[in-house]
């Protein structure tokens, strides 16, 4: 189910604890994590040098771009190792019957 502000990505149950589950807002790629109790969604570039950060992977409440190890707050999206002016953008993202729903616009 879709309306204006949320994009159904599918069921919750499909995401596993701090791996990136890669998908699609629209037109844009996204990734939707799981980790700690929580839910994040990010547009899928790490701003570096816009890899994917599908590949990558949580450690210590932090996602890790594999490409060259910059580190991004879950919460805030915030580089805070490699070039600390670099930040994620991130979506909400809810449950709703079971289904994952992302917005369309970054918090
Ligand atoms: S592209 Fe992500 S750390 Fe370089």
């Amino acid at each position: 189910m879709e309306n204006a502000e949320k994009i159904n990505v599918g069921k919750a149950e499909i995401l596993k604890e701090g791996v990136p589950f890669k998908t699609k807002v629209g037109k844009h790629p996204v990734i939707v994590v799981k980790w700690n109790g929580g839910l994040f969604a990010y547009k899928d570039y790490c701003p570096h040098e816009f890899e994917t950060l599908a590949t990558g992977y949580v450690e210590d409440g932090r996602i890790v771009c594999k490409a060259h190890g910059y580190c991004f707050e879950m919460d805030s999206g915030n580089c805070v190792k490699g070039d600390n002016a670099l930040k994620l953008t991130r979506f909400e993202v809810t449950v709703e019957n079971g289904d994952l729903m992302v917005s369309r616009s970054p918090l």
